[in-house]
């Protein structure tokens, strides 16, 4: 059975009762490039597909910016299922839904693992350091590169910061070999 058809009706945590839509995650399943991001928002849980909503945008802008497209990537989340009023995910969730996360990853096998924010990045590398501390710089999850990077949702608040994202993602295009753009 595919894991897309396990989770589709999953129960591990509490989430489901409110979910109008599992959000698996969606892109290429053959992608060198993983991003992974916190949970569904309101938008993501109605439609059944990740980042949709404004921080959707923003990132599909990012992984553009970066010479490729959202169909060259693959993006999926830490928690399947929209937290209510999008609160931050609890730990016991998290636990629940981080089989579900290292199976689309032990699948995809990307070369590179981007984390989108606090969450993401200290659920996949198993840390309590803060995202200004770790952000930019590679680490490893099974072998695999993992870039941490602040989440779109915090860049459409502190636009500012978008250039330190980039700086980060120039990383990942250099470590997979893109062009990266002078200028
Ligand atoms: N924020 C996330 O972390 N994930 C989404 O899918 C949408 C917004």
């Amino acid at each position: 059975k595919s894991l897309y058809k396990k989770l589709a009706d999953c129960k591990r945590c509490t989430l489901y009762k409110k979910r109008k839509n599992l959000v698996f995650g969606e892109g290429n399943p053959y992608a060198a490039l993983m991003f992974i991001g916190e949970a569904p928002g309101r938008d993501e849980d109605l439609k059944g597909r990740p980042f949709v909503g404004r921080a959707g945008q923003l990132l599909t802008k990012m992984i553009e910016a970066m010479g490729i497209g959202r169909q060259d990537v693959y993006i999926a989340n830490c928690l399947k299922c929209r937290p209510p009023e999008n609160r931050n995910p609890l730990p016991d969730e998290l636990d629940s839904c981080r089989q579900n996360m290292n199976s689309q990853i032990n699948i995809i096998k990307p070369r590179v693992i981007c984390t989108l924010g606090k969450f993401a990045t200290q659920n996949v590398l198993n840390t309590e350091m803060s995202i200004s501390k770790v952000r930019g710089k590679f680490y490893e999850y099974q072998k695999i590169k993992v870039m941490p990077t602040f989440h779109p949702a915090y860049l459409l608040r502190n636009p500012s910061e978008k250039k330190t994202v980039w700086q980060d993602l120039q990383k990942i295009m250099k470590e997979l070999g893109l062009k990266i753009p002078r200028g």
